[in-house]
This record gives structure tokens, C-alpha cells and sequence, in this order.
């Protein structure tokens, strides 16, 4: 495979549009309003880190991490992170993507002393399941709860 230009860079606000457009492919729904709430968040000059990361190949956002930091919130003492969404443009999928952006978060995840990085995952999606696993995340101890409001 010839080299590529491939960067890993922190989020910003030009790459809504991208984001949006990588989500609906992967995820099959349109959730543009969940994007631009989550833009306004996360690039909110209060808010702690931005922590999200996009990949750029040659100058195109082919795939991103959205995450957050929390510092001692929900009675947890520690500093622990969240990956919230991940999403690779099918055109460049199997091409380490996703590691490389999971590698960089963890890097900066250890930077910012974060204790622990969750994820929740489906029980159904394999494809993801099997990707965070061989990335050594592995089932939490904390308990996920629901109740549905009736
Ligand atoms: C899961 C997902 C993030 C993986 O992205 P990706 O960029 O294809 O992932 P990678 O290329 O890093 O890894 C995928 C596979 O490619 C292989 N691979 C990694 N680097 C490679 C390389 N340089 N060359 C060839 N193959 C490679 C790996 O073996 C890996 O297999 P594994 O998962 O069994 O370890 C992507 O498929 C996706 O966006 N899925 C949808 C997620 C979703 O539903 N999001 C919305 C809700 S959160």
C-alpha cells in the first residue's frame, strides 16, 4: 500500500459535517441533533479536555473517537474517561483506523492520569465487542442498570 498522509488530531467544530456523515453510514441512523449538542460540549471553552479525536487522510476525517473526562463525578474517586462513539468511513475500514485513534486516546488518557477508559458496547454488536477486546478492554465491574420509564 503506498504511504498516506494520515494524521490523528484533536477534534474541532469544522468536523460536525464529517462526523455526522461517518456515524450515518456506520450506524445507520441520522443524529445530527446528538452531534451538535455533543460539539457544544465538548468544544465549550468550561469544558475540562477535549479529548476527542478524528484521523485525517489526506485531509479528509475518515474516522473519529468521541470520549469525555471525568474528574471524582458519580461518586467515583478516581479520573476515569469515557469513549462515547467511535466511527471509521467503510472505505477505509481494516486499515488500522480505529487502533491508531484508540492508541492515541489511551496515550492522552494517561497524560491526564485517567484511571480507567469505559465504553459501553450492545450485547449483539460482535464487530465492536471483538475490536475493543483485542484492545484489552475487557467486561467492567461496574453494573450497567436500567429501568424504562413507563
Ligand atoms: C469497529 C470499527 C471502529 C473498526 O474500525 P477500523 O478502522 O476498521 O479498525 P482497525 O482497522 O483498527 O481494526 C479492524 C481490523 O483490521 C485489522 N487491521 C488493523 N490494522 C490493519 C492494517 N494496518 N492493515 C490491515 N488490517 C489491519 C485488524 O486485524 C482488526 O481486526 P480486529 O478487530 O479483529 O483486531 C469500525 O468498523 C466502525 O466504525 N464500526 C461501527 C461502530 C459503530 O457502530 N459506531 C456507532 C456506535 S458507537
Amino acid at each position: 500500500m503506498p504511504a498516506e498522509n494520515r494524521i490523528m488530531r484533536v477534534l474541532k467544530r469544522d468536523d460536525l459535517k464529517a462526523v455526522i456523515a461517518i456515524d450515518a453510514l456506520v450506524s445507520k441512523q441520522q443524529r445530527d441533533e446528538y452531534y451538535e449538542r455533543k460539539f457544544d460540549s465538548i468544544l465549550n471553552t468550561t469544558h475540562n479536555i477535549n479529548s476527542s479525536i478524528v484521523c485525517e487522510i489526506a485531509g479528509r476525517v475518515v474516522g473519529f473517537i468521541m470520549g469525555d473526562v471525568y474528574f471524582g463525578e458519580f461518586g467515583i474517586p478516581e479520573t476515569n474517561a469515557t469513549i462515547d462513539t467511535i466511527g471509521v468511513h467503510p472505505e477505509f475500514a481494516n486499515r488500522g483506523v480505529a487502533s491508531e485513534m484508540l492508541d492515541q486516546f489511551m496515550m492522552n488518557m494517561k497524560a491526564a492520569r485517567v484511571g480507567k477508559v469505559y465504553t459501553l458496547v450492545n450485547w449483539d454488536d460482535f464487530a465492536l465487542e471483538k475490536f475493543f477486546a483485542h484492545h484489552k478492554f475487557a467486561p467492567s465491574k461496574r453494573v450497567n442498570l436500567e429501568c424504562t420509564v413507563i
